[in-house]
């Protein structure tokens, strides 16, 4: 060998030392665990009892762990306590990032300090975590479109821009200890309202505050009973519905159990429009077969893979990936976010959106 061949060959092999020895020590922090794997990320969600949060928990751990993460996920049967327990075995565990979707987004302030105090970076979870500076991310879908889509629904269905009306309309919306309620609830009312104002669209029930067409828990058989008492109060003498803005799948599940008792669902008497939320399948169902309207499809593999990247990114030390640095203030900071977008589905393009996607099974529908 000559020695220019000998000197090609001692940097070829000093090249291959230098990268077998980055790739371990990008693979081992100090401590010796894998930085991709070995980590523990705790994720937080507020409950089994309704499906989002169940697909949204299956996601987060299937796709952290893909990412070679171990991730003690928990479910607080919407219970504050029980969240604020599950939280402090997770730091008492030095998980490394919290990702945390809240019950009540007020009560974690205690929690959240003492994340901080371990170091424990913190993301919150399609609901914003209030009065504290201790969050550090927030992703989520943009919910005040969520709204949006909802109202822009109603008005396109009932012809608003060019019929006389008037039209009888309710609103049911989400819980007041939520803050994604209100972003809800405003982004469909904002839409509507000049309807309202100019007396083509009436609220019977004369109920269009928040916190009057609030759901606690956002739960079906609340927001039932209020339907029930509103149809009594004021639909008694045969005035129709024709529309009913329901924040999420869940309340749009007990307005429909209410006008289904109320007679509604004949060919005299048919549903009135309802919007919904989530896509839950129950409510697909309810779609296909005519007792819902519609619904906005948050697919919760788009938001876990989001949330996945944004824990990535914290533990590497890089930019962690958002695209809104102003809408959400918790009351203590704004929030930089990562709003993912929400879909409008309906009975015309459910197979689309949920069947070719993989989301569901027709058989789930059934
Ligand atoms: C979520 C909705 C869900 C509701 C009830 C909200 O915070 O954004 O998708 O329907 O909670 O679980």
């Amino acid at each position: 060998m000559n020695r220019a061949k000998v000197w090609f060959a001692a940097v070829l092999a000093l090249i291959f030392l230098l990268s077998a020895s980055a790739c371990t020590s990008n693979a081992t922090t100090s401590s010796g665990e894998n930085a991709a794997g070995g980590d523990l990320i705790g994720v937080a969600m507020p409950t089994q009892s309704l499906q989002r949060w169940n697909q949204d928990g299956d996601n987060m751990k299937k796709q952290l762990e893909e990412k070679g993460y171990q991730v003690d996920l928990q479910y607080a049967n919407n219970d504050i306590n029980t969240q604020i327990t599950q939280l402090e075995n997770m730091i008492t565990k030095q998980v490394k990032v919290l990702v945390i979707a809240s019950i009540d987004g007020s009560s974690l302030t205690d929690t959240l300090n003492k994340a901080a105090d371990a170091g424990i970076k913190v993301i919150a979870y399609d609901r914003l975590l209030m009065n504290s500076p201790n969050v550090d991310y927030y992703a989520t879908f943009d919910n005040y479109k969520v709204g949006t889509i909802q109202g822009q629904y109603v008005e396109e269905k009932l012809d608003l821009k060019n019929s006389a009306g008037p039209f009888n309309i309710e609103f049911t919306s989400g819980s007041p200890d939520d803050n994604n309620a209100l972003f809800f609830f405003n982004g469909a009312f904002d839409v509507l309202k000049p309807y309202i104002d100019s007396g083509k669209l009436i609220v019977p029930s004369g109920q269009t505050q928040f916190e009057q067409v609030a759901t606690l828990a956002w739960d079906s058989a609340t927001a039932q009973a209020r339907m029930d008492n509103i149809i009594t109060a004021n639909y008694a003498g045969g005035a129709k519905l024709d529309a009913v803005v329901c924040s999420n799948d869940s309340t749009a599940l007990g307005v429909e159990a209410s006008l289904k008792n109320a007679g509604y669902g004949s060919a005299d008497k048919p549903f009135p429009i309802i919007t919904g939320q989530d896509c839950d399948k129950p409510n697909v169902a309810a779609m296909i077969n005519g007792e819902q309207s519609m619904s906005v499809f948050k697919d919760t593999r788009t938001l876990a893979a989001q949330v996945v990247s944004m824990v990535d990114a914290i533990l590497k030390g890089v930019e962690v990936p958002v695209n809104d640095t102003a809408t959400y203030n918790n009351g203590s900071k704004i929030l930089p976010s990562f709003l993912c977008d929400p879909v409008f589905a309906d009975k015309d393009n459910y197979k689309e959106l949920l069947i070719d996607s993989g989301y569901y099974k027709e058989s789930d529908l059934q």
